[in-house]
C-alpha cells in the first residue's frame, strides 16, 4: 500500500505535503514525491529511499513554490523503488500530475493503447497510465476529464490530481483504496488516512467507493460515480494521533491481522487469470522443472513455518522431494546442493542475515534460487534468480501475521502451478484448488469474524503456564506458527508437537489442567487426531479444539472448539491460523505485554 496527501489553501503547500507524508511513512517508504502548482507551472520533486531524502532535496519544502499540491510515499508494487517510478507522475504535456494508492488491474492494455497513440512513458508503474489518460481526455473541463479517465480504470485506486489550468483545485477519487477529505478553514486537504490530517483538522469527510471530490481552499464538492453532486456529512475525529496511526486499533498487530483479507487478495488476484495460475515472470515452467531433482526451502522463524506448509503442499501436489531447514542450520551443515536443486528462500523483510547467507551458500553450490519476500528490491529479492512478492504491504508489528499468511498463499499458488506444469494433477482437482485459493481471502474474513469468540476463549483459558499445540500434517505446520506467535508476544512457553509423536515421551508433561490446543482441520487424519485428544484428555488436559465448521465429532472430546470456515484441507492453514493469531494477541493483552514491540525481538534480524 502507499500513502497519498493533498493540500490547497493560502499557505505554501509543500511543507504541508511533507508533514502529511511523514505521518504516512508506515504505509510505504521506498520512495516519495510531491507536485505543487503555482498557477503557471507544476513543480515536481521526487526521491528514492526514505522521505527524509525528499525533505533534504526540497529544503523541507521551502524550495517549492505554490499553494496547491499532492504528495505520495510509495510501497513499490509495479516497478522497482526508483526515482523515475516514484509518484507523482506527469502527463507528457505537463498539465497534469497524479498520485495513486492501489493497483490499476488493466494498466497493461491501457499502456499499449496510449503508446500506440503517441504517449511517451517514463516509468514502469501502473499509475502513469492515469496521467496520460487525463491528457488524452482533457477538454478544458477538469471534472469531466477526471470522470472520463476513471471510467477507463479497473482495479483499486485512491487518486490525487492537479491540473495547471486550475491552479488552486485538487481532485481526489476513491475506489477500494482508503481516502478521506480534511475540512479546514480557508484550506482543505485529502489523505489516505486521518493521521496525515489530524494535526491540521479533525473534521473529515469519508468518500465512498466510486465518489470523487473537487477541492479548493473554500469549497469541497463531492460527486457520485456518474458525476452528480452529492452531499457528505462531516465527521469529527476524536482519536489520539497514536490511535490514528493504527487505524483506530489498539496495536499494529491487530490492525495487520484485520488487513489479511486485503493482503491475501492483493497477493492472489494478480496471479489467477481465466482459470490458470500465472506466476509473474518467474522462469520455473515445465522446461526448468525437468532440471530440478529436489527443492530445499530455507527461512527463519515464521517464514520457516510458512516453508513447512510449503513442503507439505509441494510434495503432495507436485511430487517433488522437498527438504526444509532453518537458515542458521542450512548455511553450516555442508548441504548436498547442486545445479539440480531449487532453493526457495522465504522472508518478510528480505534482509534476514541467516537467510541471505544460506542463499549465497546454495548459489555457490549451483542451486537455482527463488525468493518469496514482502519488500520489493530487498537484498534477498536482489540476490535471487526469481522472486515472488507477497503483496502484504508494510508490516509494522514485530510479530508477523499478514506476512506469514501471504507467504502460505504464495506456496499454495506455487505448489499448484508446479503440479500443473509437470502434469501431475487432474483438471478437476486443479480447478477445485484454483477456486479454493481464490476463496482464501473470503474464508479469512470469516475467520476474522470469530474475533469476539476467540477473545472470550483467551480470557477463559488465560494460560499462565506452558501449553501444547498438537496437530498432524498441515495442522502440525500450523501448530509451529501458532506456538511461536503465543511465545513471542505473551512470553508464555508453548510447544508445537506432531500429535502422533506426543506419546513418545513428551506426554509425560500432560497433567491435570494442562492446556492443549488441538488443530483438527486436516480431514484425512481427523480420526487419528481424535485419538490423540483422547490420550491427553485421559491425563487431565483441557482441550481447545480448532476444527472445520460442521464437524461436530470433535465436540465429544474438546472442552471448547473454534470452528473455522469450510475449505479444502490443503488450504485450511490460513483460515485456521487467524483465530490462533487472535488467541495469542488476547492472551498477551491479558498479560499486559508490549504487543507491537515484544522484549528482546527486532522486526528484522539483520545480524547472525
Ligand atoms: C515472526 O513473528 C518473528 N518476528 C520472526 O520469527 C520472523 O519471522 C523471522 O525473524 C524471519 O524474518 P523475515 O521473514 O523478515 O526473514
Amino acid at each position: 500500500m502507499c500513502g497519498i496527501v493533498g493540500y490547497t489553501g493560502s499557505s505554501s503547500a509543500a511543507p504541508y505535503l511533507l508533514d502529511g507524508l511523514k505521518r504516512l511513512e508506515y504505509r510505504g517508504y521506498d520512495s516519495a514525491g510531491i507536485a505543487v502548482s503555482d498557477g503557471e507551472k507544476i513543480s515536481q520533486a521526487r526521491a528514492k529511499g526514505r522521505l527524509q531524502n525528499l525533505c533534504d532535496e526540497t529544503n523541507d519544502g521551502k524550495s517549492i513554490v505554490g499553494t496547491c499540491g499532492i504528495g505520495h510515499t510509495r510501497w513499490a508494487t509495479h516497478g522497482a523503488p526508483t526515482k523515475s517510478n516514484a509518484h507523482p507522475h506527469m502527463s507528457n504535456d505537463g498539465k497534469f500530475a497524479v498520485v495513486h494508492n492501489g493497483i490499476i488491474e488493466n494498466f497493461a492494455e491501457l499502456r499499449e493503447e496510449l503508446i500506440s497513440e503517441g504517449f511517451v512513458f517514463h516509468s514502469e508503474t501502473d499509475t502513469e497510465v492515469v496521467a496520460h489518460l487525463l491528457e488524452k481526455y482533457y477538454d478544458g473541463d477538469f471534472k469531466r476529464t477526471v470522470l472520463k479517465t476513471i471510467n477507463r480504470l479497473e482495479g483499486s485506486y485512491a487518486l490525487g490530481i492537479v491540473c495547471i489550468d486550475f491552479p488552486n483545485e485538487v481532485m481526489t477519487v476513491k475506489l477500494a483504496s482508503p481516502l478521506i477529505v480534511g475540512v479546514g478553514v480557508g484550506e482543505n486537504f485529502f489523505a489516505s488516512d486521518v493521521t496525515a490530517l489530524i494535526s491540521h483538522t479533525r473534521n473529515v469527510m469519508y468518500l465512498d467507493d466510486g465518489e470523487f471530490a473537487s477541492i479548493t481552499p473554500d469549497k469541497i464538492t463531492v460527486y457520485d460515480c456518474m458525476g452528480a453532486e452529492i452531499s457528505k456529512k462531516i465527521t469529527h475525529i476524536n482519536w489520539s494521533m497514536e490511535a490514528a496511526e493504527k487505524g483506530g486499533y489498539d496495536h499494529f498487530m491487530l490492525k495487520e491481522i484485520m488487513e489479511q483479507p486485503n493482503a491475501l487478495k492483493a497477493t492472489i488476484e494478480p496471479r489467477v487469470k481465466d482459470g490458470k495460475i500465472v506466476l509473474d515472470d518467474v522462469k520455473l515452467g515445465a522446461a526448468e522443472l525437468k532440471n530440478i531433482r529436489n527443492i530445499v526451502i530455507t527461512a527463519c522463524g515464521s517464514a520457516y513455518h510458512a516453508g513447512c506448509v510449503g513442503k507439505y503442499l509441494i510434495e503432495e501436489l507436485a511430487r517433488i522431494p522437498v527438504q526444509i531447514d532453518v537458515a542458521s542450520e542450512l548455511r553450516y551443515r555442508n548441504p548436498i546442493i547442486d545445479e539440480h536443486t531449487l532453493l526457495i528462500a522465504v522472508s518478510q523483510s528480505g534482509e534476514t542475515a541467516d537467510t541471505i547467507a544460506s542463499i549465497k551458500e546454495c548459489k555457490a553450490r549451483g542451486a537455482r534460487t527463488l525468493a518469496i519476500v514482502n519488500v520489493v528490491d530487498s537484498t534477498i529479492a536482489k540476490i535471487s534468480d526469481d522472486v515472488l512478492y507477497t503483496w502484504a504491504g508494510p508490516e509494522i508489528a514485530v510479530a508477523t501475521t499478514k506476512g506469514y499468511t501471504t507467504q502460505v498463499a504464495v506456496f499454495s499458488l506455487l505448489a499448484l502451478y508446479f503440479a500443473d506444469e509437470l502434469g501431475r494433477i487432474s483438471e478437476e482437482r486443479y480447478k477445485e484448488l484454483y477456486n479454493g485459493i481464490r476463496n482464501i481471502p473470503e474464508r479469512c474474513q470469516r475467520a476474522i469474524d470469530l474475533n469476539n469468540k476467540v477473545r472470550d476463549l483467551a480470557k477463559k483459558y488465560s494460560p499462565k503456564d506452558s501449553l501444547f499445540f498438537i496437530g498432524r500434517n498441515l495442522d502440525y505446520a500450523a501448530c509451529l506458527e501458532a506456538s511461536l506467535k503465543l511465545k513471542e508476544i505473551s512470553y508464555i512457553h508453548s510447544e508445537a508437537y506432531a500429535a502422533g509423536e506426543l506419546k513418545h515421551g513428551t506426554i509425560a508433561l500432560i497433567e491435570e489442567g494442562r492446556l492443549v490446543i488441538a488443530l483438527a482441520c486436516y480431514h484425512d487424519l481427523f480420526d487419528k487426531l481424535m485419538g490423540n485428544i483422547k490420550e491427553v484428555k485421559a491425563r487431565g488436559a483441557r482441550v481447545l479444539g480448532v476444527a472445520v465448521e460442521g464437524n461436530r465429532k470433535i465436540l465429544a472430546e474438546a472442552d471448547d472448539t473454534i470452528f473455522i470456515p469450510e475449505t479444502d484441507q490443503l488450504l485450511s492453514t490460513i483460515p485456521e491460523t487467524i483465530p490462533l493469531q487472535l488467541f495469542a494477541y488476547y492472551v498477551a493483552l491479558e498479560n499486559g505485554c508490549d504487543i507491537d514491540k515484544p522484549k528482546n525481538l527486532a522486526k528484522s534480524v539483520t545480524v547472525e
